[in-house]
């Protein structure tokens, strides 16, 4: 199983767009997902709920409230379950020392850890930081790769103060589009998706799939 991490100290920055589109990508290309929400807001576990039967599976793991016996309890199960875990991680993870330790075992095993952010300057700011702090807490036992992701763009990429993350350059630059939102009230993303404009807006996500090792998606499942 491979396990990717949602995370960012930055609320609002694209954690759960990022984490429900991933899900239903590797879903849609026929791998065994799930989807684990350890955010109290519970986003991701609501979006699974609006999914509708007939789309790409995708397992529900709620560790918004679970203590570190039950994270590590189920990620065991996981381990022989899945293809693949997506986690949505909550703002405070690098923060929060109680968050952290809670989640210390998925950091240490997770192979990628994709941290959104915009390309603002107070966006800028608070990633920087929470690199820091994640390299650190996933340096002393972990190895994931740390992929910086580019989220809501509106500009051409050169302009972008993102480009100064000398140590993680961006991975990939994902426009900001109200497709997200409008598919995500439906319990879909845009790999759910058959409609022609859809699948040409899915190739932004490619130099991430690319960097998470992910299977490239080069057919549609479904006929949302
Ligand atoms: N690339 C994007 N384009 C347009 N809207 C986006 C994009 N990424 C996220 N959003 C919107 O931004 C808001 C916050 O995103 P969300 O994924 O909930 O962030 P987080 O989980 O980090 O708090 C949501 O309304 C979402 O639809
Ligand atoms: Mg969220």
């Amino acid at each position: 199983m491979r396990i990717t991490v949602l995370a960012n100290g930055k609320g609002g920055c694209g954690k759960t767009t990022l984490a429900t589109t991933l899900a239903s990508a590797l879903a849609v290309s026929g791998r065994r997902v799930a989807l684990a929400d350890a955010d109290p807001q519970r986003s991701s576990i609501t979006w699974l709920a609006r999914r509708p039967a007939e789309a790409a599976p995708i397992g529900a793991i709620d560790w918004s409230s679970a203590d570190a016996c039950a994270v590590a309890r189920s990620l065991a199960i996981s381990e022989r379950a899945l293809d693949w875990l997506i986690v949505d991680a909550p703002a405070d993870l690098a923060t929060n020392i109680g968050i952290r330790n809670r989640l210390a075992a998925v950091i240490e095993r997770a192979d990628s850890i994709v941290a959104p952010a915009a390309p603002s300057c107070f966006d800028v700011h608070a990633t920087r930081s929470f690199l820091a702090c994640i390299e650190a807490a996933s340096g002393e036992n972990g190895s994931a790769d740390i992929l910086l992701v580019e989220n809501r763009v509106r500009k051409k990429r050169r302009e972008h103060a993102l480009a100064t993350y000398a140590a993680h350059p961006p991975v990939a630059a994902l426009r900001d589009r109200g497709v997200y939102a409008k598919l995500a009230a439906i319990g879909l993303s845009l790999f759910d998706s058959a409609r022609p404009r859809h699948a040409q807006i899915r190739g932004e996500w490619s130099p991430l799939l690319a960097a998470m090792a992910a299977p490239m998606i080069d057919r549609v499942r479904s006929s949302h």
